[in-house]
């Protein structure tokens, strides 16, 4: 059976399908930064609490809901930008994995609610109980963090999909060995924020252990990240990691530019300056948003061409979205001015 004949057929676009990739890229780092910060800290605040050292799960905890609530809104964009233009591969995907992808939702409430409990009872609850609920809704975030890997490769590899027709089951991306190296880089890539996030909250509040701590998660798992990007980077086709290597030159010059904002990242990381890294980390996964953008055109370049994509160029309701879009960045900006304005922090 030729796999190209189960990729169902596409909608016509209003507008250009660049600027859903542009406004994809954007809202997916966002989504990511978020994502990193709540994964990343929530996992150190564990990994501490197992060694007999508290606070940080303490003060972490108080954050996680609402982070995770910034992590889901921050979600919500990107996976309709995605659908927009991808939905032809990404809902095949998604109906393949059925249940498994079903329980994304079940979980992520679990999670929630979990984080919720864990910040108002804090003192009410049996600190061996407490721990053990923090740590179950930190594996209901790896489990959702597993399936949009999973969905995510599985919709690039048609040749994959007709595993459908052997069982009725929904099935995951087992075969495929870029999902391990794939997922292991984001995650320890959400160590690495994680650990920055917390160095960050030492900094807002004079609290030198923190900012310590903080950097040293951030400088180590980088490092670590970059012999993981490498074994992702193998694990791809050949075709793929030549057009990385150099056939490619947008696509090589992405990774290039991804890389060398490392080093001025992992400077400041050194030199223990949470905000200067802050600033080069958000620049990093950027770039790396977009590295990773191009392995999806590239992955399914042999099954759909994209100047073949319809577009009826109804340009008007676009217009609107991007005025409402302008004035919500307003309205929460000074949102967030009155916030921390209330705080005594005014800007
Ligand atoms: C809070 C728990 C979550 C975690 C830990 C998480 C983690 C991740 C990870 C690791 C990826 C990258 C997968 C890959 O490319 O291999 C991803 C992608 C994505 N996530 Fe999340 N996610 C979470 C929640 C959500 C929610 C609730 C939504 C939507 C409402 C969402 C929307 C997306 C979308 C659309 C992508 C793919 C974007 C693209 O391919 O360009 N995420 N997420």
């Amino acid at each position: 059976m030729d796999p190209a004949t189960l990729i169902p057929v596409v909608e016509p676009l209003p507008v250009h399908w660049a600027w859903f990739d542009i406004l994809l890229i954007v809202t997916f780092t966002a989504h990511l930064l978020f994502m990193n910060a709540l994964f990343g800290s929530a996992f150190i605040g564990l990994a501490r609490s197992l060694r007999g050292k508290h606070e940080v799960m303490k003060q972490v905890g108080m954050k996680l809901p609402p982070l995770l609530a910034l992590t889901i809104n921050m979600g919500v964009a990107p996976l309709l930008f995605l659908q927009v233009n991808y939905g032809h591969f990404d809902y095949v995907s998604s109906v393949l994995m059925g249940g498994w992808w079903f329980a994304v939702v079940a979980v992520l409430l679990y999670s929630y609610y979990g984080f919720y409990y864990f910040k108002f009872k804090y003192d009410a609850m049996n600190p061996g109980l407490r721990t053990l609920l923090y740590a179950s809704s930190l594996l209901g975030l790896l489990y959702v963090g597993f399936m949009f890997t999973n969905n995510m490769t599985l919709m690039l590899r048609p040749e994959a999909w007709t595993q459908y027709f052997e069982s009725s089951d929904g099935f995951l991306n087992w075969g495929d060995p870029t999902l391990y190296p794939r997922f292991l880089h984001f995650i320890v890539g959400a160590i690495a924020l994680g650990g920055l996030f917390i160095a960050l909250l030492g900094q807002v509040r004079d609290n030198t252990e923190f900012i310590d701590l903080g950097m040293r998660w951030f400088t180590h798992a980088t490092l670590t990240n970059l012999a993981v990007g490498v074994w992702f980077l193998m694990t791809l086709p050949s075709d793929i990691i030549l057009a990385f290597m150099g056939k490619n030159l947008p696509a090589t010059l992405t990774l290039v530019a991804s890389l060398a904002a490392m080093v001025p990242l992992l400077m400041a990381g050194f030199k223990k300056q949470p905000r200067q890294a802050a600033v080069w980390a958000s620049l990093t996964v950027f770039l790396m948003v977009c590295s990773r953008h191009w392995l999806r055109t590239l992955s399914i370049q042999p099954y759909f061409d994209f100047s073949s994509m319809p577009v009826t160029n109804q340009y008007g309701s676009f217009y609107l979205f991007l005025g409402f879009l302008v004035a919500g960045l307003i309205a929460v900006a000074y949102m967030v001015k009155l916030y921390l304005k209330a705080r005594g922090r005014g800007v």
